[in-house]
């Protein structure tokens, strides 16, 4: 059973939330509903982020899962090429 998060994808993805509108942000990165969670992590030890949206609008949400700030793409996935997911 894994502890790692996989790479969904090495670029993060474009979604419109909901002010006051809860989530629930595929960790493990198995999901095939990215960037949120479909219950594939539980092959593994990882559990999805539940958060509420702040405000109505467009945001970059995470799918290499190495963002430090998770659900939000913070770049890091720049170090991560094609041959780098799944
Ligand atoms: S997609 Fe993960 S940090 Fe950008």
């Amino acid at each position: 059973m894994s502890d790692n998060p996989i790479l969904a994808d090495n670029k993060p993805i474009k979604v419109i939330l909901q002010q006051g509108q809860q989530y629930c942000f595929c960790c493990c990165g198995r999901s095939l509903a990215q960037p949120f969670c479909d219950g594939s992590h539980t092959s593994t030890r990882l559990s999805p982020k539940v958060f509420t949206a702040n405000k109505t609008g467009p945001v970059m949400l995470c799918r290499c899962k190495q963002s430090k700030n998770l659900p939000y793409c913070d770049g890091s996935h720049s170090q991560y090429s094609p041959a780098d997911i799944g």
